[in-house]
């Protein structure tokens, strides 16, 4: 096996036995939770595999990881650093005109399966999400089902019109379609492991009132 095979192999066992351990934590997850098990399971690696490439956001990455340790994801956060030299970063660049370079230099996503991704998929988005210190990723929405996983941090988060919020690491913020969320960041970066579901072809989120 390559070294990209086997680390990658260790990405995805990490991957399933962390939504695994979801399943049974969140049976009001389990549905949406298991459907992207399933994809991730039977995810084939491309030979050769897309050209890696980072983004000014991923200088949050250490500190990111770093945020993830102790906590109920370390582990997929150490074999997600293993793997992410590999990976290539994007941001959604429509966002650029409504939230400035400022915002788009702090903040960048890498798709495991999705657009622009390791592994192409057409209805079904796996990344890894950085937003860097004092930020706002104002409301928006998408007609996608979405479940973050944050790493950890002290992000506050929010979901239709409830008040932002601490959420715990490891504890899933489902987002129905079309449901307004926005997150603010203070001190640490936010990091998540988050998917989408599309009834169709992926649509990228917009920004709502
Ligand atoms: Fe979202």
């Amino acid at each position: 096996m390559s070294p990209a095979s086997r680390t990658f192999e260790s990405l995805r066992g990490e991957i399933l036995r962390f939504l695994d351990t979801a399943i049974e934590s969140h049976p009001g997850q389990a549905a949406p939770v298991q459907l992207i098990s399933d994809e991730i399971a039977r995810a084939k690696l491309p030979d050769p595999p897309p050209k890696p490439g980072r983004l000014p956001g991923c200088r949050h990455l250490d500190a990111a990881l770093a945020m993830a340790e102790g906590g109920p994801m370390a582990d997929l956060a150490c074999a997600f650093a293993a793997f992410e030299p590999r990976m290539r970063w994007i941001r959604t660049e429509h966002y650029r005109e409504s939230l400035g370079d400022d915002y788009m230099d702090n903040y960048c996503y890498t798709n495991l399966l999705g657009y622009d991704a390791l592994i192409p998929h057409e209805r079904v988005i796996v990344a890894f999400f950085i937003i860097g210190p004092g930020r706002h990723y104002p409301r928006h929405h998408h007609e996608a089902e979405e479940i973050y996983f944050p790493f950890g941090g002290d992000t506050l988060w929010s979901q239709n019109d409830e008040p932002p919020r601490e959420r715990r690491a490891g504890e899933p913020i489902h987002n129905t379609p079309w449901l307004p969320h926005e997150m603010i960041t203070r001190e640490t970066p936010l990091f998540t492991f988050c998917f989408w579901i599309s009834p169709g072809p992926i649509r990228l989120a917009r920004l709502t009132d």
